[in-house]
């Protein structure tokens, strides 16, 4: 049934420290305007006579630029000098670069503009326009009602989707790559060259549910997988019989109350000592989708699996013990992982969560403690960049089955709760947008091989292009290539996987040893870096020892994780505005956002987060705890 893979188990059993605090970002940016509907100025100028801060990334752009130098997004208001605010604009704007369809993975990081163009990689507004068509449609195409949002300026059209359009802080602190991302590898500029054929491209009416990858995160024991294991079965992912043998042997065991936990939780060790330890991939179909499952551990030994699985996430789905102890608990900085599980999923883009507050039968389905949870956490999601509107809170019970795929039955809940029912919440997610228009790139975070059949799968999501069998592809670290023999989804073949499909790709020609987790499959002509020297955009958590030039960290990225040492500390930011504070600082403190340089101790394989999301996010760990998430803003040496 479920796919279970690992991302290298994380022993590290000290404490966390400190607690977390809430974070002191404002959400003030033009939020009402948001809530009004109203759209964001691009631009703005700023007091210097000689630069025009970009408030789209806050890059401080000389006075002779229209467009920003590092997001492309056009100058407002234009200087009297240059370019008036009419149909002059048509030509600005024919600095979009080819690969703006970046955009669909911003969806998933809310606070770069779709808009987003690059330097030195101009095309004519022929080609521009084409361009723009295309990601129309491809974009409408995915888009739901409410999701997309267009304005006009000078008779262009832009087109931001809605959850873009304010990026919450803690993202935008991330996002806001200006300062140090010159000279890099110029991939986004190589990436514009590529033309996808026209398979590769989703048919409007090709039938196929929209796959959306939802990762179950939470803190230990809150239910996570008693949840996943329920809705499975309730939705006849698991059959009767198949649920018998769970119970009996549950049972067997003296662990009865497991029984829907062990349809997830497989291994004989996971069962012994009752926790989740790696994540379990499972599917099931709801009247809009087809769910990915990620369920990640909640201890808090194996957040690095659960950091392997959330990378995956369109959305996540934050589970919470109600039972009094049990919330405080997951709440506590020092042993919960509640506040590190949700930090970490919005720091991998994801914005739209439902919280589940579960075992609600062991409070009696109690209103109040369902308002105390939600206005607690609430409040720290709030700080950690969540929105309000996209957060949407379910109280449920797993164990009775109450809230999941039906409206409640038990009356203390039906008394008060009028909201909708879990199924009916994931329902209301809003499709996430895929970037169709770029090369392949699918990372790796599990591999199975059949040496009797010198075959060998890789599995993972899809982050970009598309693939079918006899497609040949590249395989990094290594660098071999292979050819795509067959493709499965669910254990079932599937005819061709785009951008956004978690998959098992079976590859042939290939030494099945060069097909490794936290590797990546990408086209033969469009290769990813391979590096050992990064430049890192990071934001250090609340409760985090301080950094300093020769700390020793944990360092995660996609499904790869390497030790690594600090090299250099570049600038101290502004975490508002992203500006350099301070120069060469000496040490980094909790709350700070900063720019560093890392060495690893073996490649990975890695890009710059403006060119490609999924390979340019990263976590910092040590001591068996997150101190920092963050970007890559420099690929600084490239692996030959
Ligand atoms: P990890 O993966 O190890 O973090 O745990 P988990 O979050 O997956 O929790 P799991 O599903 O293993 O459940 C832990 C315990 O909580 C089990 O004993 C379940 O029976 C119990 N449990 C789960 N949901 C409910 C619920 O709705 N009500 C009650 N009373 N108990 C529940
Ligand atoms: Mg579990």
């Amino acid at each position: 049934m479920p796919r279970k893979f690992n991302h290298g188990l994380d022993y590290d059993d000290d404490d966390y420290g400190d607690e977390y605090d809430d974070y002191d970002y404002d959400y003030d940016i033009d939020s009402d305007a948001e809530d009004n509907g109203n759209l964001p100025k691009p631009n703005q100028e700023t007091d210097s006579s000689s630069i025009w801060r970009c408030s789209i990334c806050t890059y401080d752009n000389d006075q002779s630029m229209t467009t920003c130098d590092i997001c492309g997004v056009l100058r407002n208001p234009l200087p009297l000098s240059g370019i008036s605010n009419g149909n002059d604009l048509k030509t600005a704007s024919a600095t979009v670069r080819k690969d703006n369809t970046s955009a669909p993975m911003s969806a998933r990081f809310s606070n770069s503009s779709s808009l987003m163009m690059s330097k030195g990689s101009n095309v004519t507004g022929n080609e521009n326009n084409q361009l723009k068509d295309e990601e129309h449609n491809l974009r409408s195409s995915a888009k739901s009602p409410g999701t997309l949002s267009s304005y006009h300026e000078g008779g262009v059209e832009h087109t931001l989707p809605m959850d873009e359009i304010k990026p919450p802080i803690l993202a935008r602190s991330l996002d806001s790559v200006s300062i140090n991302d010159r000279g890099g590898t110029g991939k986004a500029a190589s990436w514009g060259q590529y033309k996808p054929e026209k398979w590769m491209l989703p048919e409007s009416e090709d039938g196929l549910l929209n796959q959306l990858n939802l990762a179950i995160v939470g803190h230990v024991d809150s239910g996570k997988s008693t949840l996943s294991g329920r809705l499975l079965h309730l939705l006849g992912r698991i059959s009767q019989k198949e649920m018998h043998k769970h119970e009996k042997e549950a049972k067997l065991q003296g662990k009865g109350s497991f029984a829907y936990a062990w349809a997830l939780d497989e291994s004989p060790e996971e069962r012994e000592r009752g926790i989740t330890m790696t994540v379990a991939v499972a599917y099931f179909d709801t009247k809009r989708y087809r769910v990915v499952v990620l369920d990640s551990p909640g201890h808090k030994d194996f957040v690095p699996n659960m950091i392997s699985g959330a990378t995956q996430a369109d959305a996540a789905l934050l589970v919470i013990d109600a039972s009094i102890g049990s919330f405080e608990a997951g709440m506590d900085g020092s042993k919960g992982q509640t506040k590190e599980h949700a930090q970490l999923i919005r720091s991998f883009g994801v914005d739209q969560l439902i919280v589940a507050v579960n075992k609600m039968d062991v409070v009696e389905y109690s209103n109040d403690r369902f308002n105390l949870i939600k206005r607690q956490l609430g409040t720290f999601l709030r700080s950690s960049g969540f929105r309000d509107s996209s957060v949407l809170w379910i109280p449920l019970s797993a164990m009775e089955n109450q809230n999941l795929v039906t409206a409640p039955s038990d009356v203390r809940l039906l008394s008060w709760y009028k909201g909708p029912y879990l199924l009916d919440a994931i329902d209301s997610l809003h499709p996430p947008t895929r970037d169709v228009l770029k090369p392949l790139v699918m990372p790796i975070c599990d591999v199975i091989k059949s040496p009797t059949m010198n075959q060998v799968s890789a599995c993972g999501k899809l982050e970009g292009g598309a693939l079918r069998s006899g497609v040949k592809v590249l395989v990094m670290p290594s660098g071999d290539v292979g050819t795509v023999r067959s493709l499965e989804r669910d254990s079932r073949p599937c005819a061709i996987a785009r951008s956004g499909d978690n998959v098992a790709v079976v590859l042939q020609g290939i030494d099945t040893s060069k097909v490794i987790a936290g590797g990546v499959l990408c086209h033969p002509n469009f290769p990813i870096s391979i590096a050992k020297h990064l430049e890192l955009k990071v934001l250090i958590l609340d409760g985090a020892s301080p950094i300093l030039i020769g700390s020793q960290l944990e360092f995660h990225i996609h499904h790869a994780k390497e030790a690594a040492r600090v090299e250099k500390m570049v600038s101290l930011l502004d975490p508002k505005t992203g500006k350099v504070m301070k120069k060469a600082p000496r040490c980094l403190l909790a709350k700070q956002s900063a720019v560093i340089e890392v060495v690893l101790q073996g490649p990975v394989c890695a890009e710059e987060f403006s060119s490609c999301k999924a390979l340019g996010r990263v976590s910092l760990r040590a001591l068996g705890r997150t101190i920092a998430v963050g970007i890559v803003t420099r690929v600084i040496e490239k692996e030959p």
